[in-house]
């Protein structure tokens, strides 16, 4: 018998630079030759930020062409994924071309999903412009729309070839989309170990005023702790993933209300907040620690319980469970930077806990 290898090395900077937006051209340029970008963005980022994007010295000579999708989770879509593919091929781009991500996680997801389609995949880089971007979605490859029965099902592991983190891109970020991603930064500090989730916590009123020296603390700390998580795993061959944590319920509450009536960091944040009760109530986690989990969602102005659609949100839990082998497989915490997996946790225990 012969084998076929198929050894795959990808690797890429993430590059975190303040003003990074304004000289993006000579920070992303990777090779001697002519490169050009295809950017592709949503109206809303295109509105708050495209010429700062395009006025960028060089930006001009690279740029073939920008595609503004409708902003918010409804453009994760396979209707959009396809949008973005008629458009890069009837404009002619090529096999050496470069899809420049610029917006939130739902720009980074659908285009970096038609990167990985489009001539059997391109590259791609992403330049996020949400905190959720900044600190979780533009890091690890993990590409995707959503689809009517579940979140994130169809999709690629395509790493970006670069990531380019702005700060000041924030500037312009409503107060509740700082709050969403906060939803991602406690999550990380919950789940790394020997994290310092106080210094994370003290910096939270800071992040959601928008400044940027606590938010570039928070953005370094947290895109640290999720490349450490990603790095022995880029493939995620192993699926117990810490970084799911929240993630179970969070994934049924969007699914279970049509994708866009909650924000990811939202369900995430309920998710989580599920989680550290199902793990009280079973005598994993202590009251003061996980006392300490909900003050920093409460400071992050972040929800903590459902407060409607409990049942539609269980029906769809049982669905995610099916793309597995029937379980429901939950991460819980058992004390800051500690986390157990269990798949026996029952409707009943996830309805209590999320209701609170
Ligand atoms: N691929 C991954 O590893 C990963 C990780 C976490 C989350 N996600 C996905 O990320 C998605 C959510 O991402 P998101 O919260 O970034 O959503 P989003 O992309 O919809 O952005 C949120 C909102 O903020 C606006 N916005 C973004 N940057 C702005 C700026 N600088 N100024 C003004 N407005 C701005 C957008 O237009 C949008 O309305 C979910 O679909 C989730 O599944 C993916």
């Amino acid at each position: 018998m012969r084998h076929v290898r198929a050894p795959r090395a990808d690797s890429y900077p993430i590059l975190l630079a303040e003003g990074g937006l304004d000289r993006w051209p000579e920070l992303l340029s990777t090779e001697a030759g002519p490169v050009r970008f295809w950017v592709v963005t949503d109206t809303t980022v295109r509105d708050a930020l495209g010429d700062r994007l395009l006025d960028a010295p060089g930006a001009r000579d690279v740029v073939c062409g920008t595609l503004a999708l409708p902003a918010g989770e409804k453009s994760k879509s396979v209707d959009t994924w396809l949008r973005i593919l008629d458009w890069l091929g009837a404009h002619g781009a090529r096999r050496r071309d470069i899809v420049l991500a610029f917006g939130g996680s739902v720009v980074s997801d659908v285009a970096g999903f038609a990167a990985a389609a489009f001539m059997r995949g391109i590259r791609y880089v992403n330049v996020p412009t949400s905190l959720l971007a900044q600190v979780d979605g533009s890091i690890g490859g993990k590409v995707a729309v959503n689809t009517p029965w579940a979140k994130n099902v169809l999709g690629a592991f395509h790493h970006p070839s670069a990531v380019l983190i702005d700060p000041s891109a924030l500037t312009t970020l409503p107060r509740v989309e700082l709050s969403n991603g906060l939803a991602e930064v406690i999550k990380c500090f919950v789940i790394t170990p020997g994290a310092d989730f106080d210094a994370c916590v003290d910096r939270i009123p800071a992040c959601l005023d928008g400044d940027l020296d606590a938010l570039q603390w928070t953005i370094r700390a947290a895109t640290n702790q999720k490349m450490d998580l990603v790095d022995p795993d880029p493939y995620e061959v192993d699926l117990d993933r810490v970084l799911n944590f929240g993630h179970t319920l969070g994934h049924a509450i969007e699914a279970s209300t049509g994708y866009g009536h909650i924000r990811h960091g939202m369900a995430v944040a309920i998710g989580m907040a599920c989680a550290v009760r199902i793990a009280v109530g079973r005598g994993l986690l202590d009251d003061d620690t996980a006392r300490r989990i909900f003050d920093a969602l409460h400071r992050a102005e972040l929800p903590d319980r459902l407060t409607e659609g409990a049942e539609g949100v269980i029906e769809k839990l049982a669905a995610i469970a099916m793309i597995r082998d029937g379980r429901l497989r939950f991460v819980l915490s058992c004390g800051l930077g500690r986390t157990v997996f269990r798949d026996d946790i029952t409707r009943a225990e996830v309805l209590a806990a999320a209701v609170g």
